[in-house]
Order: C-alpha cells, then structure tokens, then sequence
C-alpha cells in the first residue's frame, strides 16, 4: 500500500520523506489556504521533496477552463498529478489529460458508480473521501469495498486512493481490502509508528541493558 500525505505543510513532509515511506503528497484548495503559501510556490517546492505523485487541484468547474489551469499547474514538475472534482466537466477534463500522459487524481467521489465512471474517463487515481462519507451517516469503508470489488471485476488500472482518513483504524481496514493508497494527514501517518507495548518494551529492554554495564559502541 502506498502512503500519501495530505498537507501542503513543507516541513511534516520533509519529516515524512526522510522516513523513506512516503510515496506522494495530495493538497487540496482547503490545504493550501491552511498554509497561507502560494499555490504554484508551494507545489513545486513539496514536487521537489518526493520523487512520487503531488496532486494539485485545479478550480474552475467548466472543462475548457479546468485545462487551462492543468496547462499551468502541469508544467511545475513532471511528478505533478492533476486533480479534478468528479463532476461531467472533471472528467471530461480527467480523459484529455490521461490521454496526453498526464496523471489524474479525481476527488471528491462519495459513490461506487462515480468511481466506475472516473476508471471508465482513464484516472490514475480515484480519491473516495472516507472520513466524510463516515460523518454523514454513511460506511466509508463499505464504499471502498465495493470500488475494490468492481475494478477487480473489470481490471481497472485506477488505484484506488483513500482520503480523508481521520485514524489508524481507517487505514488498517482500507490495507485489509486491499486499497492501493491512502493518503492521510501527518500526525495520522505518525500514530501507525506508535504502540503502548512498543515504547514498554524499549524500557523494559534499555533497563535491563543497563544493568550489563556494558555498550556496543
Ligand atoms: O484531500 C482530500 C481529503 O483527504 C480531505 O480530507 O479530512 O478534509 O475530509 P478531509
């Protein structure tokens, strides 16, 4: 499973990537209002960072203008991954741009129908929100389940891309079904380190260790 993060946040990712297990970065309009950078500034400096995909999304809603904006957003870096909303007009906008070579993230899928249209207009990624679907009453996690099974069905390439995960729960049952990536914001990504039993254990380890009076070094 591939690991995301979503934030336009400079230094978390930094963080992140000097772990090794980071594969991309997703930003949304939300994201980069949150940093207060400029958009395209950011963008370039987080593609600089991490070789894997950084999605940057596009605003206007009508599909001329949409590749407009791709136009400018994918001449930033070649690791740039376009993200549309999954609308008509995204994914008309999602089929010319994957047909160039271009990558195409679609966000803001809430249904599995939408996720077959956006496989059926070539995405690279399909982005369902499950943290959203979960606050409004609905299974995120059913949702994923149910995209699995359908492009397995049909050997769609699209990779399913987890988003708006809120906890490691989330995670843990997106892996169990096989989702190819999550994307997940930092402190979400640094609670999958962490286990009570882990940090006892080094105690309990380096008391002991210490009792030897010995060193390695
Ligand atoms: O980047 C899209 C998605 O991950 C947003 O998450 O927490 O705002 O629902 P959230």
């Amino acid at each position: 499973m591939k690991f995301f993060v979503d934030t336009a946040e400079i230094e978390p990712i930094r963080e992140l990537a000097a772990t090794g297990l980071l594969d991309g970065v997703t930003t949304n309009p939300s994201l980069i209002a949150k940093s207060g950078r400029d958009f395209i500034e950011v963008t370039k400096e987080i593609c600089a960072i991490v070789d894997g995909p950084v999605s940057a999304e596009v605003v206007a809603l009508d599909h001329e203008t949409m590749m407009k904006e791709a136009e400018i957003l994918r001449k930033i870096a070649d690791n740039v991954c376009i993200k549309v909303p999954l609308t008509v007009d995204g994914l008309k906008t999602c089929k010319a741009l994957t047909g160039d070579g271009t990558m195409v993230n679609v966000t803001l899928c809430f249904s599995a129908n939408q996720a077959l249209l956006a496989a059926k207009a070539g995405a690279t990624f399909i982005s369902p929100f499950v943290g959203r679907h979960d606050d409004n009453g609905f299974d995120g996690i059913d949702l994923i389940e149910d995209i699995r099974l359908i492009y397995d069905n049909y050997d769609f390439a699209t990779e399913i891309l987890v988003a708006s995960v809120r906890h490691t729960n989330h995670v843990l049952q997106a892996a169990r079904i096989g989702a190819d990536v999550m994307t997940a914001p930092p402190a979400v990504i640094h609670a999958l380190f962490k286990h009570v039993l882990t940090d006892k254990g080094i105690e309990g380890f380096l008391a002991d260790w210490a009792k030897t009076g010995q060193s390695i070094l």
